[in-house]
């Protein structure tokens, strides 16, 4: 099957496939390259078996799991520090939930079809400017992962543009210019046609 074709497949899915356990070894690295100091209160919004929680680097700490009944959207305690492997069809939901739990940092281990423009401009939008951006490969996960690391009141390491461009010709005869394969219509004679033969 062609990445396309998996994507496809995955964006079709009735029940989104949420639930992927981050290997432990990839938690701590994540959660290593967050400059942090004593006094901070890291949070977990979706703890699972708790790989990234049980690794934070000090007791200050809090988490939510929906299914152990703590929902993160309605966690509303002053944190810090927000990392974690977030299930990504809420992903919109939960950059909007974690930009007003007001942290000075937000990171979130994502698959890279889930880093778009649009979410990116949404954290500059609401003060938070992408700072380290770590690209990497779980087996088992679709695609590529990308450890983003946002702090308030940063500038984006990246720039990005939220635009759709459109290419001014067709790549080849076949090929709109969206990249799709043209359909061939078969030619109808028209009237006059038949009649000149
Ligand atoms: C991708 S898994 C990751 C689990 C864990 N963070 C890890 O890295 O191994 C996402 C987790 O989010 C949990 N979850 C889904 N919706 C949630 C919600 N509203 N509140 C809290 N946890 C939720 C799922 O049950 C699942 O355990």
């Amino acid at each position: 099957m062609t990445i396309a074709e998996t994507s496809r497949k995955i964006q079709k899915r009735e029940t989104p496939k949420d639930v992927f356990y981050t290997p432990e070894i990839v938690a701590k690295k994540h959660i290593d390259m967050i400059e942090t100091i004593p006094s901070d209160i890291w949070y977990d919004d979706s703890k699972g078996k708790g790989i990234y929680y049980d690794n934070y680097p000090n007791e200050k700490k809090e988490w939510s799991e929906i299914t152990e009944g703590k929902d993160m959207f309605e966690f509303n305690k002053k944190i810090d520090i927000i990392c974690g492997n977030p299930p990504y069809s809420l992903i919109n939901k939960i950059l909007e939930k974690s930009v007003s739990l007001k942290p000075r940092i937000i990171s979130y281990l994502i698959g890279q079809q889930n880093f778009t423009p649009h979410r990116l401009k949404f954290m500059n939008d609401n003060g938070y400017g992408l700072i380290k951006l770590h690209i990497l490969k779980i087996r088992g996960f679709f695609g590529y992962s990308y450890i983003c690391i946002w702090e308030k009141d940063k500038e984006d390491i990246l720039t990005h543009e939220t635009k759709n461009y459109y290419g001014e010709l067709p790549l080849c005869e076949n090929v709109d210019k969206y990249g799709n394969k043209k359909k061939i219509i078969p030619k109808i004679l028209s009237l006059v046609e038949i009649q000149k033969n």
